[in-house]
């Protein structure tokens, strides 16, 4: 059993928060107790407050009602800078680094030391190579921000906060941007900052990350703290059920269903932006009937250009795209529906849903010229009202009724409407880019299940997919794009996380197990 922490031990104590936005209550009655020169995770499925609390904690949101006690003295921050003035620092989820300045300049903006009137950059750049050996987090002072991986730029923000003096750093999801290799990295870096004897808040809902990283866990569910434990003491599935409130589904496939019907051929596709810039080249692939291909890749690789391209949203340049033999490279996105593509687009509010049109008249959006929702050229709204009825039984859609606006619903269920009326029709391919980002477990598990029963029906899946263990358990097969160019290939039975990292960020390409493609 844990003692209970002295006063002197304590870092910081959260009393009785509670925050309320128009409709929801993100934190209710939350406590927090941090100690010192610990790492202490803070674990909570998607919209379960943790952000919100951390912002609290931070200065950036008032709490209606609750106190914190920072070494033991009651404190009200009005802003980030009364936090950071009481030694409280947070890498936020979204980088705030200026691109087009150096690393140096980043870390000392609005921090600087001064020296008759002008900045000092000698003074700061040995304090950042000290801040830098002392707690092992590699930065180059000199290079441009926009130049740097996703990792140098989380190491950067860690040294910009640890430049303004913070003893207690706040690092909100700073894994959801890595590959593996950076997260271990991190994780090092987290092991020396504490040895140091700084105090870390961990915000995740990775729970293999935070058994391997935490000294202590609180985890959060719909805005209140409901347990606080040590990795010894409980197991990942356990702390699963006390997210979530019951065993976390996981993404698997059972039984093969890949048939050697080619469906969606892409042969040598190119895509070039208005500046002419290569955005895609020499991409090629084929999926067969009951299969899924899985595209790993670190976001903003060219997965929404592929996407686009592919759904005739985006210009092809050169190469061809065929479906079930018929050469579609020129036709529009609707007759390529007609044709039977499906797709889950990756931001649903752009381009998934009308948010302040009704759930029915959402059905109908995209296959407005397609059975069941036309007759003829006209519209059947008949038809079209009881097909809506069906998707909402049969997805499991929670909603109050079918003339709803769909900005009612909550992400999850908005994401399920769209996974219904993709599904519906005579679909021949799936285009799914994260259709379960951001939507909750049981949402997330329905998802799943309906893309099983997609490719058994024959379907040829492209998956796109920031989630590794999402993109692992439901392909048949995995490629990885890199800078608009699939570059390694690999069998998602025996592929390692750390293979997949490697292959994402070009390091050690050819090592990899996967061949070229
Ligand atoms: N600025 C805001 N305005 C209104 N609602 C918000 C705001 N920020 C967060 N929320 C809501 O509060 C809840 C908790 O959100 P958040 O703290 O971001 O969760 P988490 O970080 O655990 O995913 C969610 O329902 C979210 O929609
Ligand atoms: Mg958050």
């Amino acid at each position: 059993m844990r003692r209970p922490p002295e006063q002197a031990d304590i870092a910081i104590a959260l009393h009785g928060i509670t925050k309320r936005f128009p409709g929801v209550v993100a934190n209710s009655d939350v406590d927090l107790t941090i100690r010192r020169g610990t790492v202490h995770a803070i674990v909570g499925e998607n919209g379960a407050g943790k952000s919100t609390l951390m912002k609290i904690l931070y200065g950036m949101l008032k709490p209606d009602e609750g106190t914190i006690t920072v070494d033991g003295r009651t404190a009200t921050f009005g802003s980030p800078a009364a936090a950071i003035a009481a030694g409280i620092g947070m890498v936020h989820q979204h980088f705030m680094l200026a691109d087009n300045l150096s690393v140096l300049e980043n870390v000392v903006l609005g921090g600087e030391p001064r020296q008759r009137g002008g900045l000092d950059f000698r003074a700061a750049r040995a304090r950042i190579e000290q801040i830098s050996a002392t707690y092992g987090l590699q930065v180059e002072p000199d290079r441009l921000v926009e130049e740097l991986g996703v990792g140098e730029r989380q190491r950067v923000e860690i040294c910009k906060v640890l430049y303004r003096g913070a003893r207690i750093l706040i690092l909100d999801e700073p894994t959801a941007v890595l590959v593996p290799q950076e997260v271990d990295e991190l994780f090092g870096n987290l092991r020396d900052l504490k040895a140091e004897g700084l105090t870390i808040l961990f915000i995740s809902h990775k729970l293999d990350e935070v058994l391997a990283v935490a000294d202590e866990i609180t985890v959060i569910r719909r805005g209140s703290t409901v347990a606080s434990v040590t990795p010894h003491e409980v197991t990942a599935p356990q702390l699963a059920e006390l997210m979530v409130g019951s065993a976390l589904p996981v993404p698997e496939l059972r039984e093969s269903t890949v048939t050697d019907r080619p469906v969606l051929e892409v042969s040598d596709l190119a895509v070039t932006d208005p500046d002419g810039r290569h955005v895609l080249s020499a991409i090629s692939f084929t999926i067969h009937a009951g299969e899924v291909l899985g595209i790993a890749g670190v976001e903003g690789n060219g997965q929404a250009e592929l996407v686009d391209a592919l759904m005739g949203v985006r210009p092809i340049s050169s190469g061809t795209v065929a479906l079930s033999g018929h050469d579609i490279t020129r036709s529009s996105t609707r007759s390529r529906r007609e044709a039977g593509m499906a797709y889950i687009p990756e931001d649903r509010h752009r381009q998934g849903l009308l948010l302040e049109a009704s759930i029915w008249e959402n059905r109908v959006l995209g296959h407005q010229t397609v059975a069941p929702s036309a007759r003829g050229l006209l519209l059947n709204r008949r038809a079209a009202r009881a097909d809506t009825q069906r998707i909402v039984r049969e997805y499991d859609v929670r909603t109050p009724g079918i003339d709803v606006v769909a900005s009612a619903l909550s992400g999850g269920n908005q994401q399920k409407l769209i996974v219904g009326r993709e599904m519906t029709g005579r679909s021949v391919a799936l285009i799914a880019a994260h259709p379960t980002r951001g939507v909750d477990v049981g949402a997330q598990a329905a998802i799943w299940e309906h893309m099983r029963a997609a490719r058994r029906a024959g379907l040829a899946v492209l998956l796109v997919s920031a989630d590794l263990e999402e993109l692992i358990g439901m392909s048949d097969s995995l490629a990885v794009i890199l800078r608009g160019r699939l570059v390694a290939r690999f069998d998602p039975k025996t592929v390692k996380p750390e293979q997949l990292g490697s292959a994402m960020t070009g390091a050690g390409a050819s090592a990899g197990a996967g061949g070229a493609v």
